[in-house]
């Protein structure tokens, strides 16, 4: 006797759609040239550290925020601004809702940003930057400083099994030069810095005026 999936011409049948739920990614890239962008940060940053050494009430302790461009902010800006356009580009290849930004002018491009020095030992509790469109992170000091883990509402509730493509936590292992992007609204951390430098990085809110 025949089995039951024999009796169908699954081939037969029309091409599979995709909803698009759920799945989210976080990309990355290396800024051209950073080595000499860092050298550059570097000095502005612990200039702008020493005239400004208070932080505001949002930081984690050990974690100086300040809030200034510096001279090559606009070269990491336009780098952030190419990326998208490139994502964004691969979503609607692959079928998913999402706007073009192809044709967007760089001023449609808002962003807040902000410059961290986290000390030795100190590390960024689990947020997210909603509200936003993208938001990203540049490490002109990040190697060896301490990982930075995403994760899905999902993941943390333990509703994910192994062996699933979506809702997995990813962790991230910075090195300088090291741009990140992703959604704002996913849940990400900062783990310890147990080196014994400190980690400093841009990072940034965007939203697109679609
Ligand atoms: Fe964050």
């Amino acid at each position: 006797m025949k089995k039951n999936s024999q009796k169908f011409k699954f081939n037969s049948v029309p091409n599979m759609g995709r909803g698009g739920i759920l799945h989210t990614d976080f990309w990355w890239s290396m800024l051209p040239e950073f080595e000499r962008i860092n050298e550059r940060l570097l000095k502005e940053i612990a200039d702008h550290k020493a005239e400004v050494p208070e932080t505001d009430k949002f930081s984690n302790p050990g974690c100086w925020r300040g809030y200034r461009e510096y001279q090559d902010w606009h070269y990491i800006r336009d780098f952030v601004i190419h990326k998208l356009k490139l994502v964004h580009k691969h979503y609607i290849g692959i079928g998913a809702p999402c706007a073009s930004l192809e044709d967007m002018p760089h001023d449609k491009f808002d962003f807040e940003l902000w410059t961290n020095v986290n000390d030795p030992g100190s590390s960024n509790i689990i947020h997210t930057h909603s509200k936003w469109h993208w938001s990203g992170v540049y490490y002109v000091q990040g190697r060896d400083t301490g990982k930075i883990g995403f994760y899905s509402g999902p993941y943390l509730n333990q509703q994910i099994v192994k062996g699933l493509p979506f809702g997995q936590s990813f962790t991230v292992e910075p090195v300088d030069g090291l741009l990140l992007l992703f959604p704002s609204y996913l849940l990400h951390e900062v783990l310890v810095n147990s080196s014994s430098k400190q980690r400093i990085n841009l990072v940034f809110n965007i939203k697109i005026d679609f």
